[in-house]
């Protein structure tokens, strides 16, 4: 980040320094001991419903603001991962082998970086996604996720829950999140170490809630959401009204989800994302990462508003869009929105 931002802050840790406290790895304890030959990890894609968009510190990857999401099941990365030899990891996505310079594969060697028993080890990184990369559909949400439970499971740490989601955020911040199923919330966090930013479940069922996926495009987006934030925050005049209006709308969601108030739920979201992505729109130069098909699939989501279908959207940085309903309404969703994949993410 530009340091002159107002929101900037200054790390007391390396990256390196950060992760070893996490894993507890020092000049007297070796946290690489115990391999396994094989670790595996499996986590979801989540869809915020209050949005992380901004970072104040991005060696240690910590958030301008706190989050809210929810995990879709059956939808996410399952990572196998062994200690290797060789020149440079070697990283199958979807059974594919990568060049080692595509970008892909240079994020999650970088990230591996941080991992390695010795100079000269290497990983073989084995990854599905059930989930586009690069769609806006949070694939390095899960992605990230799974691999750091992969290593949690080859190098047998244990980590908690809450060290887990700390190394995950590291990867990428939404990842931090995709290490529970149903509703996360994703800690700001204030301290200059990042300890204190991570997330953890929120422990409510809501068994009626569904979630759309509406695809309108699945190629991979033109400016990452790592780019496109750093961009706002850098250029972005509106974006000095984000913080705060994020903390509320934070606020909002988690008394929406204990309340079981659909309505506050999906007005609240729907709501957060337009401004999220209001501030995209306005940095220089413009981020837009709409469709003419996905403002015609909002105009359909407020028509049927207009007929008394409670139904809303939410949007990450993609032009595909994510409805929020309750069963009751499935059958008039379905009717509008044929091709539509529908989650019940606690049933
Ligand atoms: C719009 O987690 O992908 O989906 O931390 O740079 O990897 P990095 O960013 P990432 O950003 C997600 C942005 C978002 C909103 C959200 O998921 O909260």
């Amino acid at each position: 980040m530009n340091a002159s931002t107002p929101f900037a802050t200054q790390p007391s840790l390396s990256p390196q320094q950060f992760v070893d406290k996490v894993i507890g790895h020092s000049e007297t304890h070796s946290a690489f001991n115990n391999a396994k030959t094989c670790g595996f990890g499996e986590a979801p894609v989540n869809i915020a419903l209050s949005k992380y968009w901004g970072k104040r510190e991005t060696s240690l990857n910590l958030p301008i603001n706190g989050s809210v999401s929810i995990s879709l099941p059956g939808l996410g990365t399952q990572t196998e991962l062994t200690l290797s030899q060789g020149e440079h990891d070697q990283i199958v996505l979807n059974d594919t082998l990568l060049e080692p310079h595509v970008t892909f594969a240079k994020r999650l060697s970088a990230f591996l970086d941080f991992f390695r028993p010795n100079e000269h080890a290497v990983f073989h990184v084995d990854t599905l996604n059930t989930v586009p990369t690069a769609a806006g559909l949070a694939s390095s949400a899960s992605g990230y996720a799974a691999l750091v439970l992969a290593l949690n499971d080859l190098f047998q740490w244990h980590l908690s829950d809450q060290k887990l989601s700390l190394l995950a955020r590291l990867g990428s911040g939404s990842a931090s999140r995709s290490l529970f199923p149903g509703f996360a919330v994703w800690h700001v966090g204030s301290r200059t170490d990042g300890m204190d930013s991570f997330a953890e479940a929120i422990d409510t069922q809501w068994p009626e809630l569904c979630v759309g996926l509406l695809k309108v495009d699945v190629s991979e987006k033109a400016v990452s959401s790592t780019a496109g934030m750093q961009q706002t925050v850098n250029t972005c005049e509106l974006y000095q009204a984000w913080p705060d209006k994020a903390a509320k709308d934070m606020e909002l969601i988690q008394q929406a989800i204990a309340n079981h108030d659909f309505s506050l739920l999906g007005k609240t979201a729907e709501n957060n994302a337009l401004s999220m992505h209001a501030t995209m729109m306005a940095t220089w130069p413009p981020i837009v990462y709409w469709q003419p098909e996905s403002v015609a699939a909002m105009h359909a989501v407020w028509a049927l508003r207009q007929q008394g279908v409670e139904v809303y959207f939410t949007m990450d940085a993609g032009p595909n869009l994510k409805l929020l309903f309750l069963e009751t309404q499935k059958p008039a969703i379905k009717q509008a929105f044929a091709k539509m994949q529908i989650i019940q993410p606690f049933k």
